[in-house]
């Protein structure tokens, strides 16, 4: 009988995933979920107990030991509040917690050796019970590993049998960090504390001695002891909350479902709570609370949990669904089961302060949390080299719960465009690596984490929806045909097959067709491939290409590696039609034409652009710029395929048009191109500036949230390339703003952009005003936006202060160094500066 883990049930929880999906139309997406977890069963293990003692294991732990459940008291010393007051004498604040675990495990395999994970909080009275026979097993001795295992091992004097259940307590003790990692300390206002926790992907251990490692899952029952005014939080509901004494109060939380290690959390705080129905809580400060800012987010919530639910046809298995806004956190959000953490910024919306556009980040970024709860947290890789499984899916999956949420905010096409361009970015270089990494390259924290990268979120995403879109033309009946064949695992047309070479091999294919003769042929794309070998690639099996044509709706046809493929051209050739492929680029991959067909494109979008889809406007500016940097086609091709912004108001071309010439402008010399370059974006945006100016004039924005987006570009690009009656127009508002010193009459939407004009064209009497409305706002979207402004000056000396500043975490918090850093690093005039000075400070600038 093979043992029993969380595997199995893993495997048929996708399985259900599986079959009522595929009445949606992803077939596919989840066949490769379920080839990909399938490889999660065990595999048998050996029958014979081995009598020789097993050297070591290196990095990961032995399969012997199986967790089943944890039992954590955590106790936290941290006081919420400090008063300064003349009269009282404030106790000091202390980080120290100190608790312990008792994990309840089965033996597979015979042992005398425990290994588990423990890094940071001193270990001690370790007490084995052999739960068969309620038995001590006796302990020689344990000691940690001084190495990046941070195991921690046990030495036994008698085995632990195969079959046999037992349980280990060990009581700990650490500080908590300042660092925002594991346990951490967050100080926000004056002298207010909370406490909480960032495990993902290797803290559980710094907080307490477990199987860190995310197959290992177990159930957690967790009670942490606090002090008296403050609120615990878990994954869990309270099961007991009760007063200790005068000081302390404990908080029981009921058991977690079987989950990985790296979702456990809790949160120790004075926040208060915004309710949605079905108890799906949003925490945020008590002031924040107050002022309605977490109201936005508390309304999208319950819509998108719904939406996941019936689009799964599977419920959210946890009775309760907390949230939290904290202080602070890196990264931007954390989908602990049932209890969601998030930057403030992430989470909260301050009517008449925040930007309108923000609510697109927000659905944007709980959505994509929301979808953790069944990909990853229900469903959970194997080891942290297919975390693209948890990452893609999640970002798949928002693009359609943001439109649900939200459809007349219309961002998914935005969205999709983001996550294809750095996604297309990152994997054109021969530093990239395919999305299931092998096993052997991800051992180390820092190897684990250098999986979180664009890779694994966009280009995990992008892969999948091309393969919805795929499933969707052949429809749910082939769809079926496939799922047997992938079963016999040797269907040629397989989707496993075809999905492999997306999965296993880093990279994505250039497709060029020849509208000359019809052909089309795919090679690797790559942006210097001088010294790469590519014979060590292999094509892409099949790839869909849909394509359109002046004349025609969108056809399909297959790329496969037999040889060039073909369209047939015989009847546009004769009209001298332009052919265009992967309409709405649902395909992960670029495409090139022969330079006849590109001049018919270019003619087509100047004459009347409405006739190539939006998306595929974005994209040929892209895959022209693209293509030029890679040597592929000429750049004078790339500027030419801006020709057409000239009369474009569409949000996603301009994007994709400044995105480029701003790198376009970064790699040529300076002098030699800028000042042309500035002269033409200005001709080219007038009518754009124009187009909004009533608007912008009367700081009012339009309707439409893909036309707001155009807008700020609108000014962005008019005001930075010298077009005066924007510039006037930014330093007047400004001027306004400072006049009244109180008053704000910027629109919400157009401060970021206004700001940083009007610094950048100012001197330090507006950087001075920007830098003391920076430091007395408490609201989380006015310094986001001013301390991107800060960085807009073209003052040097300023630039150089602004450095300085973010080495004081009372002027820059810590988690917002980087980011800070990054935008004068943005800035041509701090470039330089920015550079020198991570070189200067790395170890500071990098803990964030
Ligand atoms: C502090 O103590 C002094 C004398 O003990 C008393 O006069 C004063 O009112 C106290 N101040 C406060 C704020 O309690
Ligand atoms: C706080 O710490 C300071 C010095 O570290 C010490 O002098 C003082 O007595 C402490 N106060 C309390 C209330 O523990
Ligand atoms: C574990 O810690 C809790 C809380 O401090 C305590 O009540 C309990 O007795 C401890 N367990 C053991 C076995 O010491
Ligand atoms: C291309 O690769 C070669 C060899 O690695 C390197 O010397 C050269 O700088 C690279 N070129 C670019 C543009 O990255
Ligand atoms: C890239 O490699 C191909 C052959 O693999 C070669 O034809 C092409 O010139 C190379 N491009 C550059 C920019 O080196
Ligand atoms: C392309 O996308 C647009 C808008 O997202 C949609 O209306 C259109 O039907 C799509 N075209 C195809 C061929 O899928
Ligand atoms: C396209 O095909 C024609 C006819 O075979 C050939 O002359 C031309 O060089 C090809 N163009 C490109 C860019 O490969
Ligand atoms: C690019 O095209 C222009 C005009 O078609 C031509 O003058 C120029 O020589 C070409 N440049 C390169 C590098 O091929
Ligand atoms: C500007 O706004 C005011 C008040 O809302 C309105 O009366 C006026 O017509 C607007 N001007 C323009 C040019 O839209
Ligand atoms: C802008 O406002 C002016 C005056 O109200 C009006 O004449 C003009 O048509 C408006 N322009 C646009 C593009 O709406
Ligand atoms: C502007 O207002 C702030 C408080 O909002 C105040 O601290 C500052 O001194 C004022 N500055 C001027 C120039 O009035
Ligand atoms: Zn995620």
């Amino acid at each position: 009988m093979p043992p029993k883990t969380g595997l199995s049930k893993l495997f048929a929880v996708a399985f259900i995933v599986l079959t009522a999906a595929a009445i949606a139309g992803m077939v596919a997406m989840l066949i490769v979920y379920k080839t990909q977890i399938a490889e999660m069963n065990p595999t048998p293990r050996p029958t014979m107990p081995s009598t020789t003692m097993a050297p070591p294991p290196a990095m990961r732990l032995p399969r012997n030991l199986l967790p089943e459940s944890y039992n954590i008291f955590i106790q936290l010393q941290l006081y919420i509040k400090i008063i300064e007051e003349v009269n009282v004498t404030s106790p000091n604040q202390t980080l120290l917690f100190s608790g312990n675990s008792t994990v309840h495990f089965h033996c597979v395999e015979r042992t005398s050796r425990i290994y588990l994970h423990s890094n940071g909080p001193t270990v001690s009275a370790p007490r084995l019970i052999d739960k068969d026979t309620n038995e001590l097993v006796k302990i020689d001795r344990y000691l940690h590993h001084e190495d990046e295992s941070h195991f921690l091992e046990l030495q036994l004097s008698e085995y632990l049998e195969a079959g046999r259940n037992y349980s280990l307590f060990l009581a700990f003790e650490g500080e908590m960090s300042e660092n925002l990692e594991a346990l951490y300390v967050s100080k926000y206002v004056e002298s207010r504390f909370l406490a909480a926790t960032n495990l993902e992907p290797t803290n559980a251990r710094s907080l307490f001695p477990c199987f860190d490692e995310p197959d290992f899952k177990a159930v957690f029952y967790l009670t942490v002891i606090h002090r008296l005014e403050t609120t615990a939080l878990s994954n869990a509901p309270v099961s007991v909350s009760n007063i200790i004494d005068e000081e302390w109060k404990y908080t029981r939380f009921m058991a977690t479902p079987r989950m990985s290690s790296y979702l456990l959390a809790f949160t120790v705080s004075e926040f208060t709570a915004t309710d949605s129905p079905n108890s799906r809580i949003t925490y945020s400060r008590p002031e924040a609370t107050a002022a309605g800012h977490a109201v936005y987010a508390a309304k999208m919530t319950p819509k998108i949990l719904e939406f996941y639910e019936n689009h799964f046809d599977l419920r959210y298995p946890m009775k309760t669904l907390d949230q939290i806004a904290l202080t602070d956190l890196e990264p931007l959000a954390m989908e602990n089961w049932g209890l969601i953490t998030y930057q403030e910024g992430a989470l909260l919306y301050q009517e008449g302060v925040s930007s309108w556009l923000h609510k697109e980040d927000i659905v944007h970024i709980i959505s994509h949390e929301l979808a953790h709860q069944w990909f990853g947290n229900l469903v959970t890789m194997k080891w942290w080299n297919e975390v693209w499984l948890n990452e893609g899916f999640a970002s798949y999956m928002s693009y359609l719960a943001v439109d649900n949420a939200e459809p007349s905010f219309q961002i998914k096409d935005t969205m999709i465009m983001s996550d294809l361009h750095s996604a297309f970015e990152e994997d054109a270089l021969t530093s990239s690596h395919p999305l299931s990494t092998p096993l052997e390259e991800v051992q180390t924290t820092s190897q684990i984490l250098g999986m979180f990268d664009a890779i694994s979120y966009s280009k995990g995403a992008m892969v999948l929806r091309m393969l919805a879109d795929f499933a969707m033309i052949i429809g749910i009946l082939i769809g079926l045909v496939l799922f047997s064949q992938v079963r016999q695992e040797k269907g040629v047309f397989s989707i496993g097959t075809l999905m492999e070479k997306w999965t296993t091999q880093m990279g994505y294919p250039v497709i060029t067709i020849n509208t000359t003769n019809g052909e089309i042929h795919q090679k690797h794309f790559l942006y210097n491939n001088s010294t790469f070998c590519s014979s060590l690639f292999s094509l892409w099996w099949l790839i869909p290409i849909r394509y359109a044509t002046k004349s025609s709706s969108p056809s399909l046809v297959w790329l496969d590696v037999r040889g060039p493929g073909n369209i047939t051209t015989q009847q546009h050739k004769k009209l001298n039609y332009w052919i265009l492929a992967n309409v709405n680029c649902t395909g992960y991959y670029r495409v090139n034409y022969d330079p006849d067909n590109w001049q018919r494109l270019m003619t087509q979008l100047e004459t009347n652009p409405n006739r190539i889809p939006l998306m595929n406007r974005g994209q040929l500016v892209d895959d022209a710029f693209n293509l030029a940097r890679a040597e592929l086609v000429n750049v004078t091709l790339a500027l030419n395929s801006t020709r057409f912004l000239r009369h474009e108001t569409a949000y996603l071309p301009w994007e994709s048009a400044v995105r480029n010439l701003e790198y376009f402008v970064l790699m040529f010399d300076r002098s030699e191109v800028y000042g042309p370059m500035q002269v033409y974006l200005r001709e080219q945006v007038k009518e754009l500036y124009n187009f909004f100016r009533n608007y912008t004039d009367n700081s009012t924005v339009p309707e439409d949230h893909s036309l707001q987006h155009n807008q700020i570009i609108a000014i962005d690009v008019a005001c930075s390339n010298g077009l005066p009656e924007c510039i006037e127009m930014a330093r007047s508002k400004f001027a306004g703003w400072m006049k009244s010193n109180d008053t704000n009459d910027i629109h919400t939407n157009l401060r970021a952009v206004i700001y940083c004009q009007a610094v950048a064209a100012g001197d330090k009497k507006e950087w001075e005003f920007a830098w003391e409305k920076f430091q007395s706002s408490t609201d989380t979207s006015e310094k986001d936006q001013l301390r991107k402004a800060l960085a807009c000056t073209k003052k040097t000396w300023l630039l150089s202060r602004y450095l300085e500043y973010t080495l004081d975490p009372d002027k820059i918090r810590l988690m917002d160094v980087a980011s800070t850093v990054y935008f004068i690093a943005q800035n041509a005039a701090g470039q330089a500066l920015a550079w020198n000075f991570i070189r200067a400070n790395w170890d500071y600038v990098s803990q964030g």
